[in-house]
């Protein structure tokens, strides 16, 4: 039987920074909010530089999107280079791999044992038809600058089509190194506070759940999906999830590279275990939060990894989103409305690298350091209509069906049928409600629509969470918010 946690999460111990009230909150420069792979390297960064920095996390760092990443430290973004446009291609290809080089540098000068480990990347295809735009990929990767290749030979043990392959890049243990780092953070000044749900902020003051406030010059939202959003950037972002099984395999089946397909949905890359194994690490199986059937979707993660590896079976298994911007390019810079609010997010499921593009261009903005010359390219404030339209139709598709169509059509079931286990959207008393009846037979229920802006939630029958397919917000079945941007939780209801 699988453990319902990742790997990294497994494999390191719990952090217990102090909570509000305790943590002495005077004399701030820089509020960082969310403590993710973003947020710890901006605070890091800034740190280095001579800020006074906090990181204000509402659960526990490292967690999140974050310790349940795959980790794989690479420019090489799917297929992103053709999409992009010359000059753009080789602005975002240099600032990634700098970012590759700089992770390595950090976790070099930090002393971090973090299993790095050089790697070849692939993007590859396994039908004819993917062959013709990993070909153009290839040649548009090599354009902007990295050692890429169009090849049809891979490692794997299965066919592929054809793949692109840029050699130098790297993977590593994520939690490992941002323990590390979270330590490094605070021998230089820098605190960490845990359990700090910020729910306001504004140009130089944050107000937290409690109604407490503390004042910073600058604040930075590394929230993910922003809390605290204005239209111009949640209309602009996706979330999306996606399933990891883990699974140790001898070492000599190792294939020995990071892999992800563009037509089958799946990642591979595996990790040190111990003498004569490496854990298989497999993600798949994307889909929108709230789109129910879990279980069979890592049932289906399971058998595709065991019909090509020799797995001794699933050890791990986990679920995390990540947010895509409109041009699937990540939002880095000036958070629109505010003069010293900042933000990273969009990551698109490449926060790796991104992370800590984010940290060193961030970092420039806020000490008025040397920019980069790609740092327009990051600008939240771009706006690139052509490029966007099909997303941003897409978004506004996904809100108007959840707002409204799904909220019209008719209850999963009656409070009477829900079976233990199973969660529901059923009527009561008139209302929608999200039901859950737990294995005792007791009920929880609480209002379906999503705190945030209204969608209504669906349920993770893997998780037992209700999940919104809007921005990706998630709530325990009593309705407690598990992450944002909801900050509300979801309304009780009486189901009896
Ligand atoms: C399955 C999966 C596999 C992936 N694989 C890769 C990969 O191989 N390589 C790669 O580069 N990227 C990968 N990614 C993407 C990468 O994991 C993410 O982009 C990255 O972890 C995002 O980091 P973050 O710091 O922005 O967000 P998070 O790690 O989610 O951190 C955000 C933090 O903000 C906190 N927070 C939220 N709201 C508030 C609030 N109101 N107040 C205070 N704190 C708040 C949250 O609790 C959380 O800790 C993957 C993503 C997924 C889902
Ligand atoms: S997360 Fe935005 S409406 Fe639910």
């Amino acid at each position: 039987m699988a453990d319902d946690i990742s790997y990294w999460l497994s494999s390191t111990p719990p952090t217990s920074y102090p909570t509000l009230p305790a943590a002495d909150l005077r004399d701030v420069d820089v509020a960082v909010v969310g403590g993710g792979i973003a947020g710890l390297c901006t605070a890091w960064s800034l740190a280095r530089a001579g800020r006074r920095v906090v990181v204000l996390e509402a659960e526990r760092i490292a967690q999140a999107s974050t310790g349940n990443t795959t980790a794989k430290v690479t420019a090489l973004h799917s297929a992103v280079y053709h999409k992009l446009g010359a000059d753009r291609a080789g602005l975002y290809a240099r600032s990634q791999q700098a970012a590759l080089a700089r992770l390595h540098e950090v976790a070099a000068a930090i002393d971090a044992s973090c299993d790095w480990e050089a790697r070849t990347a692939y993007t590859y295809g396994v039908g004819a038809e993917a062959v013709a735009s990993l070909r153009e990929e290839a040649a548009a990767a090599a354009e902007a600058g990295l050692p890429a290749e169009f090849v049809t030979d891979t490692g794997l043990p299965y066919a592929v089509a054809a793949a692109v392959r840029v050699t130098g890049q790297a993977q590593f243990h994520p939690r490992r190194f941002l323990l590390a780092l979270a330590e490094d953070l605070v021998r230089l000044g820098g605190r960490i506070v845990e359990q700090a749900r910020v729910t306001k902020i504004g140009d130089g003051t944050l107000t937290f759940a409690d109604g407490e406030q503390l004042t910073a010059y600058d604040i930075v939202v590394t929230t993910g999906f922003p809390a605290f959003d204005r239209p111009e950037l949640f209309t602009r972002l996706l979330p999306k999830r996606e399933l990891v099984v883990a699974a140790p395999i001898p070492a000599d089946a190792d294939p020995g590279g990071m892999f992800l397909g563009i037509d089958d949905d799946r990642s591979v890359r595996t990790a040190p275990l111990d003498r004569g194994r490496r854990l298989l690490i497999v993600t798949g199986e994307t889909y929108q939060p709230g789109d129910g059937d879990i279980e069979q979707r890592y049932t289906a993660l399971t058998v595709w990894a065991g019909e090509r590896f020799p797995i001794e079976g699933v050890a791990y298994r986990w679920s995390a989103q990540d947010y895509t911007s409109s041009d699937k390019v990540p939002f880095v810079g000036r958070f629109p409305g505010h003069d010293h609010v900042w933000v990273a997010t969009g990551f698109g499921g490449w926060g790796m690298t991104n992370s800590m593009m984010s940290a060193d261009l961030l970092t420039a903005r806020i000490t008025d350091g040397a920019l980069p010359d790609w740092a327009e390219l990051y600008d939240p404030h771009r706006l690139s209509p052509a490029k966007e339209a099909p997303a941003l139709a897409k978004a506004a598709g996904t809100v108007a069906k959840n707002l409204v169509g799904e909220r019209l059509a008719k209850p999963d079931t009656t409070l009477d049928e829900l079976a233990p286990g199973r969660g529901a959207i059923v009527k009561v008393g008139g209302r929608r409600c999200a039901a859950y009846r737990d294995e005792t037979g007791a009920l929880h229920t609480v209002s379906a629509t999503c705190t945030h802006l209204g969608c209504v939630v669906g349920f993770n029958d893997a998780d037992r969470t209700w999940e919104c397919p809007c921005h990706g917000s998630r709530f325990d079945v009593d309705g407690a918010v598990l992450q944002g941007p909801a900050l509300e939780p979801l309304a009780p209801v009486d189901g009896r």
